[in-house]
């Protein structure tokens, strides 16, 4: 029953909130899909339910749990409950934001308060200050460099060391090298040994090697 689970047992959901809200002085906010499947949508009526037990906010991911991630988020469920007048508290809008101007025209369109960004900030974290920026001047930030981009992916390899150990970190980390450095020309072989070296010495040494080819067009081949 957890996370979108308690959709299918809405008088636990609103028990288990209260019980939370009740704990701590502190503001306490929920995120959650449409409904359990498309038969079962009750969006709405959990939305207003939370907000009366005290919630001070709520996220929505413009998806039921059959849905999984498949189709496109319905996002018109989410204006649904801000354009209801018993709606006072802050709604974020959530699914499939994957740029600026998507952002704003989901903003525009559905009239969220504010939006939550998922799997587009994966590899990508700069997906928010983009945004923040083409809302505030309405022109498109150019991509992060080299240099960033290398930043990020040290910082995150051991971040990922310190926390998950040498071992899981280092494997955890696999993932993450492909977006960081997507969209850069005969990046491949640097990417396969990313994937396939264990020790985080020579794993950092061949960050510093892109980065050091990558800012050097006279070293690209
Ligand atoms: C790796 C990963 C882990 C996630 N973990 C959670 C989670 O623990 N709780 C949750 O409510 N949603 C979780 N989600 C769902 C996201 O919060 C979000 O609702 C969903 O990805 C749709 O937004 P997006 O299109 O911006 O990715 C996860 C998504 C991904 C990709």
């Amino acid at each position: 029953m957890a996370g979108a689970g308690l959709l299918r047992d809405v008088p636990q959901l609103v028990r288990l909130t209260e019980a939370v809200v009740k704990s701590t002085r502190r503001p306490v906010t929920v995120k959650t899909r449409l409904g359990w499947d498309d038969s079962t949508i009750n969006i709405l009526e959990v939305a207003e339910r939370l907000q009366d037990v005290g919630i001070q906010a709520i996220s929505i991911h413009a998806r039921t749990r059959s849905q999984m991630y498949k189709g496109e988020a319905n996002w018109s469920w989410i204006a649904k409950v801000k354009e209801n007048p018993r709606m006072h508290i802050p709604v974020f809008g959530n699914g499939d934001v994957d740029s600026p101007q998507k952002a704003l025209e989901y903003k525009n369109r559905f009239g969220v308060d504010g939006i939550m960004i998922g799997r587009a900030s994966i590899g990508y974290p700069w997906i928010f200050r983009e945004i923040k920026h083409f809302f505030s001047t309405g022109e498109l930030l150019p991509p992060p460099d080299i240099h960033e981009r290398v930043l990020a992916a040290r910082q995150h390899l051991s971040d990922s060391l310190a926390w998950k150990g040498e071992k899981l970190g280092v494997l955890e980390m696999r993932r993450h090298y492909a977006p960081y450095f997507r969209d850069l020309p005969n990046i491949k072989p640097y990417r396969a040994r990313l994937v396939t070296e264990m020790e985080p010495g020579v794993l950092f040494g061949i960050l510093d090697e892109i980065e050091e080819v990558y800012s050097n067009e006279a070293l690209l081949v």
